[in-house]
């Protein structure tokens, strides 16, 4: 097989970038010794060094209350790159060269004797550097301090003097509407709206710009890309980590406004809106603006009807929310929400757009699911298919990055019969790119005066009139928490919702979750995605019973979202089965008949591997077979022939 990366060349490592580095500048970094410096802005910056993309003339000052000289700044830094820097190998001369151009002045920002020295410092920099007067501010400090810096740097005179002043602000920008406004009065008080760099980290990844240059460098989506062909849109962001010692700032915060407001409905825009007239920044960002400006704002009862959260409860061995350090023990905070939006322009009317996003969940995947109309089953009469699937378009926003298209196919032999099957692009098989922050891009852009990847005042504040209604409803509402438990899909009601409309989410089974079974753990992705693609959803009722004892076994099951009981001889319950698990393993690899009955406990939604499909990909996956002999053997206590195995 020809290799990929050979065809596609990739301009980070087989050729140099033609790129022209960032600008002349001193980025004045507030609040250097925190968290994101050392975490993300650094790392990047180390990132643009490496790849020949920084300026010679560029030159770090970092301010903060920490009492440490710049020895010390730099000794640490040096130190915090070790762990936190994202290439395969540490390029030693790379950062000994850039670590010289640090510089460190300790003081708080909000005593204006500091700005003196730091305004001294900084000419006294940009001579040495040949910076040209440009000066990147980075406000890596509270949002609450956001307005005090604009306005403190404007009354110090340090917007003065030739050469362009820019201002970068950390998320969020505000907790609220209201709050939100304020934010951007105080800020845009003395600066323009074209100096303020608003950071969504999401628009740093490569997968969500590739949105754009999917949408509109490749013309055959574009007209399909509205409601005559497509039915609904799925974004999805599940985390598998919980609130990972952040209650504090969680607790005020909960998933609407913490990846919601920001995150997704900036996926969201890019997703929907119209064709700009061009790329420049301000093309860009007034189709988002006026794509926000149309999601539909819900009154109270349209709230309740279209939007659910979730909390979630203690697992055995791990905390619930409520349990978790800096979290209030009532707390109403949601770690989860789903939400079906509307978009209220000619485009769009009619489809129904699901967002849904939750912490402590069954996996760590972030995907969009563009679902087409379905083609007219009726003409398939009189053959033995019964029922056709949606053509989806996956874009895979990580930790897998890639897009996929899923449609039907005959399936080899006589007779008119389909599969799902799928076509797939995935960025580490076709680019060679060394992972990056998602800042780097960040910097450079702003560096540049580009500010396509920020958000605007206007932007958020569209967010923000979508998001308040249902932070208000839930406020006045009281909350049934904990209503999920850790490591499962989320809330019931999330189902229930998307169920109403006839629908269900769209779950992108990943390696990971499949690895969960012992017979799939050691399974190479060739295999595990021929694996995935065969796997067919049903849906049972409270009560029905999947597998009876004695029967002969032919599939396995994957549950979904639900639970199953498994019944000993008397009728009794041996176990209960949830979100994430996999039974009925040895009808995949023998014809025995079963020795327990499994029974849904409550409606369930299942994915269904039959021995027929088992048993195909095995041929042709045949090194694998011998790896299922001994996992059937070790585990399942199964001794099965690599002919029975392979015999669908
Ligand atoms: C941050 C949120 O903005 O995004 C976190 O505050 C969340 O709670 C994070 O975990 C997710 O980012 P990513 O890049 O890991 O998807």
């Amino acid at each position: 097989m020809p290799d990929p990366s050979a065809v596609l060349r990739s301009p980070a490592t087989d050729a140099p970038d033609v790129s022209p580095p960032t600008e002349p500048c001193i980025m004045l970094i507030f609040g250097a010794s925190g968290d994101l410096t050392k975490r993300l802005l650094v790392p990047a910056i180390y990132n643009l060094a490496c790849d020949g993309l920084l300026s010679e003339n560029f030159a770090v000052l970092g301010t903060a209350m920490d009492g440490m000289t710049t020895e010390q700044f730099r000794a640490k830094m040096s130190e915090d790159i070790q762990k936190f820097h994202t290439r395969k190998e540490f390029d030693q001369p790379a950062w000994d060269k850039l670590i010289a151009r640090f510089h460190y002045i300790s003081g708080s920002f909000t005593d204006l004797k500091i700005y003196d020295p730091l305004k001294a410092k900084v000419a006294e920099l940009d001579a040495q550097y040949g910076a040209g007067g440009n000066v990147l501010f980075y406000f890596a400090v509270a949002p609450r301090f956001f307005g005090t810096l604009c306005d403190n740097l404007h009354n110090t005179g340090f917007k003065d003097g030739a050469g362009w002043k820019r201002v970068i602000v950390e998320k969020p920008f505000g907790t609220s509407l209201e709050s939100a406004l304020q934010l951007n009065r105080e800020v845009l008080a003395n600066w323009n709206e074209n100096q303020i760099y608003r950071v969504d980290h999401y628009l740093g990844k490569e997968t969500v710009q590739n949105l754009l240059a999917f949408r509109f460098s490749n013309g055959m989506f574009e007209p399909l890309w509205n409601k005559h062909h497509i039915d609904n849109i799925q974004f999805n962001v599940s985390e598998a980590v919980d609130v990972e010692g952040r209650g504090g700032y969680y607790d005020s915060s909960g998933v609407l406004r913490d990846m919601m407001q920001n995150h997704m409905f900036q996926m969201l825009a890019y997703l929907c809106m119209e064709v700009p007239g061009s790329f420049e920044p301000d093309a860009i960002r007034n189709e988002k603006a006026k794509l926000l400006q149309s999601v539909r704002h819900y009154t109270p009862e349209e709230v309740d009807l279209n939007a659910v959260r979730g909390q979630y409860g203690p697992s055995l061995d791990k905390p619930g929310y409520r349990q978790e350090k800096d979290v209030n023990p009532e707390s109403k905070t949601e770690t989860y929400a789903a939400a079906k939006f509307h978009v209220d322009n000619w485009r769009w009317e009619g489809v129904p757009i699901y967002l849904r996003s939750g912490k402590a969940l069954w996996k760590r995947g972030t995907e969009i699911v563009v679902e087409f109309k379905k083609a007219p089953e009726v003409i398939f009469r009189g053959t033995p298919i019964t029922g056709l699937n949606a053509n989806r378009l996956i874009f895979h926003i990580q930790p897998y990055q890639g897009i996929e298209i899923q449609f039907q196919a005959k399936v080899p032999g006589p007779r008119m019969q389909l599969q799902p099957v799928h076509m797939k692009f995935g960025y580490g098989e076709a680019f060679k790119a060394s992972r990056s922050t998602g800042y780097e891009v960040m910097i450079y852009s702003c560096s540049h005066g580009d500010a396509t990847l920020f958000s605007r005042g206007d932007l958020v504040e569209a967010a923000w009139r979508v998001a308040q209604p249902i932070l208000d409803r839930w406020a006045a509402t009281p909350a049934d928490f904990p209503n999920y438990i850790r490591s499962t899909w989320g809330p019931k009601a999330a189902a229930e919702m998307i169920a109403r409309d006839g629908r269900r989410w769209f779950e992108v089974v990943t390696e990971d979750v499949l690895k969960q079974s012992p017979l799939f753990r050691d399974g190479d992705t060739v295999f595990l995605e021929q694996v995935i693609m065969a796997l067919k959803p049903i849906q049972v009722a409270a009560g029905d019973v999947l597998i009876a004892k004695g029967d002969p076994g032919r599939e396995l099951f994957l549950i979904e979202q639900g639970e199953v009981e498994v019944l000993d001889d008397a009728g009794g319950v041996i176990r209960v089965l949830t979100d994430g698990d996999v039974f009925g393993e040895v009808g995949v690899l023998t014809a025995k008949a079963r020795n327990a009955t499994v029974r849904a406990k409550i409606p369930t939604d299942l994915y269904v591997l039959a021995k027929a499909d088992f048993s195909r990909i095995l041929r042709d996956n045949p090194t694998f077979a011998d790896t299922i002999q001994r996992v059937a053997k070790e585990r399942f206590r199964v001794d099965v022939g690599t002919d029975a195995l392979k015999a669908g």
